[in-house]
């Protein structure tokens, strides 16, 4: 029945106030999904829009004084906007109030008004101005709205109106849900519907007399009416689609393969949509997905709370790629989750500046060092080889399904892990020290090769989340600018030595985090000087266990590491303990080169008192092995998160 086209769809926004972060997520992620499809190949077609009538709109325009109309042209040059400033690549953009819109909503309601599908009553009932909606006795909590998230008071009312009728599909409704469990995803999304259809349904009310609100499209059968703001909105997926106006356009995209929501508005897309598009003949939409909450903190995001989140000015801030890789890496599609600067932070200073800005620093600054700027030639492969070589092509792969399967931030952390692995596969190589002794300069060759390809690879699996900063990247390889062909990401080994890398600036500069942010780090603390006791006589103090339990052992990252000035053996290391990041210092400078740290997943005393070396807080102490001269860190034997207890 599904043609093949992909047919991608946002919520159309209300035009009453300007666009906040949830707006942002929603539309980027049809964005990415979109740029996925496109680079495998899959015709792709991607709708957004703006929602214009209705009171919200009305009452916005009146509080601004100015017309709807004009309150509707304003606001929705700012979406537009703000989808030009994202890189969002939408390729139709409907407004409700355009005449193609119109026409069609108008046609509609005729044809159904024709079929009896819609009658007119007399009608009485509860009805919230803010959610524009008649409630019954019954639906109502505690007398109030009974809308989550609303709870406002409602007002009684009488007045002749149109009512679809929606009450009649209802069986059918729950028939279809249940015989196609994708039709609504997440799955606890489904069985929200489906317990809402446990009630019994009742017709849908599709009218407003204009004396009371005029602003929306006028009944084709009766002018004293305009039509319901949720009846006119969710034609859109259609009248943008070409229904009733463009018959092979229609054809070639619906059903839409996903309507992107926010859980808000699970009910009007699983019951009003749905039961609409049964009156009109038409197939189902194949997946409406509700993704969860943005909330800021623990808070919900609200104007009265002063804590929305404006998605321009945080783009311009910390740059646009950056912004839509943390919304999608971030959120596990279907939950909610928790938008900060600081987590906006964290994130990026791992993700992105230390891992895959470093890693192309480092690649690119050894081949301009010791390879004349071109790309190096391998060697046969060894183990370590082979295994960044599986790793990252098996990433690539799992990206994919990722995508398929609606989680792309199971599919970003695959690539993420890649890049901290062609990390510590460098650190473990060196090719830093290869490179400058004849006998081993053609392995470093080999370990830079490999490095790039990884980076290849994981540049090109990214780009369509950040299309500017990966055409960078790929750019700095010597690849063309731009999307990559696809085959190529599953293809090891396209890198052309000899071919010119280019230099460039630093792809993800650090963000600097405030100092008071460091609160752990407030007092002086007593460190680690010499990490490397000598090892204790055989025999002497034995403690019990309970007194071992007293220290406190975690496993934590190495975000960053520095010289301390002045001090020959003392590093600066910023560590990330999983839930919080600190700094220690460790008299391990003699032994390892601060680049040569990055990324290591090291064993901490984390319940030691702070301390103050050389001016410098040290918060916690690092465990290494010594022998004479001989120092080696304490490391994990395979992938741990950061702050996993040791013990
Ligand atoms: O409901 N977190 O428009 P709207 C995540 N016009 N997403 C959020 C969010 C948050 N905190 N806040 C909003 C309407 N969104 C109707 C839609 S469709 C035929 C008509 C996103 O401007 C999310 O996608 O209130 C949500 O569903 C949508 O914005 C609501 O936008
Ligand atoms: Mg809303």
């Amino acid at each position: 029945m599904k043609n093949d086209n992909f047919y991608i769809t946002t919520p159309i926004y209300y035009v009453n106030d300007k666009p906040h972060i949830g707006h942002a997520y929603t539309t980027i992620l049809a964005d990415v999904l979109a740029r996925y499809h496109r680079l495998i190949n899959v015709p792709t077609w991607f709708l957004t829009g703006t929602d214009e009538h209705g009171q919200k709109v009305q009452r916005a325009a009146e509080a601004a004084g100015m017309t709807p109309q004009q309150q509707a042209d304003d606001t929705v040059g700012r979406f537009q906007a703000l989808w030009q400033k994202l890189e969002v690549t939408n390729d139709d953009f409907i407004r409700t109030t355009e005449p193609r819109h119109q026409v069609v909503v108008q046609k509609i309601l005729q044809e159904l008004f024709d079929r009896d599908e819609i009658y007119r009553d007399e009608f009485e009932g509860w009805y919230c101005v803010t959610c524009e909606r008649f409630y019954t006795e019954k639906d109502l909590v505690e007398g109030n709205c009974p809308e989550p998230g609303c709870g406002r008071a409602v007002e009684r009312i009488t007045e002749p109106n149109y009512f679809f009728r929606m009450s009649k599909y209802q069986q059918w409704l729950i028939d279809y849900i249940e015989a196609n469990p994708t039709f609504i995803q997440p799955d606890f999304r489904r069985n929200e519907t489906l317990g809402f259809l446990r009630k019994e349904l009742t017709d849908l009310c599709i009218s407003r007399p204009k004396s009371r609100m005029g602003w929306g499209i006028e009944l084709p059968f009766d002018a004293d009416f305009v039509t319901y703001v949720w009846f006119d909105a969710l034609v859109n997926y259609i009248s943008a689609a070409g229904y009733l106006s463009d018959d092979e356009q229609f054809a070639s995209l619906w059903p839409a393969t996903y309507h992107l929501i926010g859980k808000d508005i699970l009910t009007t897309h699983t019951v009003y949509w749905p039961t609409m598009l049964k009156a009109m003949g038409l197939p189902m939409p194949q997946t409406v997905f509700a993704h969860g909450w943005w909330l800021v903190g623990r808070d919900k995001m609200s104007k009265t709370a002063g804590n929305v989140v404006n998605p321009m000015e945080f783009a311009d801030q910390y740059g646009v790629d950056a912004f839509r890789y943390f919304l999608m890496a971030e959120m596990s599609l279907g939950q909610d989750a928790s938008f900060t600067e600081e987590a906006f932070i964290r994130r990026y200073n791992t993700d992105l500046a230390n891992d895959l800005g470093n890693m192309l620093s480092r690649v690119t600054k050894l081949i301009g060092s010791y390879f004349d700027g071109v790309i190096p030639t391998p060697q046969e492969p060894g183990e370590a080889e082979a295994l960044l070589r599986d790793t990252t092509l098996k990433a690539a792969e799992a990206l994919v399904s990722s995508v398929e399967r609606m989680r792309p931030d199971q599919g970003l952390h695959g690539l993420s892990a890649v890049v901290r692995e062609a990390n510590r596969y460098m650190e473990v190589r060196q090719p830093w020290t290869l490179a400058k002794d004849e006998a081993t300069h053609a392995d470093a060759g080999t370990v830079l090769y490999y490095a790039a390809e990884a980076l290849r690879i994981v540049s090109g699996m990214l780009y369509p989340v950040m299309p500017g900063k990966m055409s960078e990247l790929r750019s700095a390889l010597g690849l063309l600018p731009g999307a990559p062909v696809f085959a190529d990401l599953h293809e090891w080994g396209l890198l052309k030595p000899g071919a010119p890398i280019q230099k460039m600036k630093i792809l993800f500069p650090r963000i600097q985090v405030p100092k008071s942010n460091d609160k752990a780090a407030v007092a002086t603390d007593k460190p680690k000087a010499k990490p490397a006791a000598k090892p204790a006589p055989q025999g002497v103090s034995m403690i019990e266990f309970t007194d071992f339990t007293k220290v406190k052992l975690r496993t934590a990252r190495v975000l960053e590491a520095e010289k301390v000035e002045g001090a020959d053996k003392l590093l600066r290391l910023q560590i990330d303990l999983g839930e919080e990041q600190r700094q220690i210092v460790a008299g391990v400078a003699l032994h390892y080169a601060p680049e040569a740290l990055v990324g290591k997943t090291i064993v901490v005393v984390a319940n030691l008192k702070p301390a103050t070396i050389r001016k410098v807080d040290s918060n916690g102490m690092l465990l290494a092995a010594s022998s004479g001269d001989q120092l080696r860190l304490i490391t994990v034997d395979g992938d741990m998160p950061a702050g996993s207890s040791v013990g």
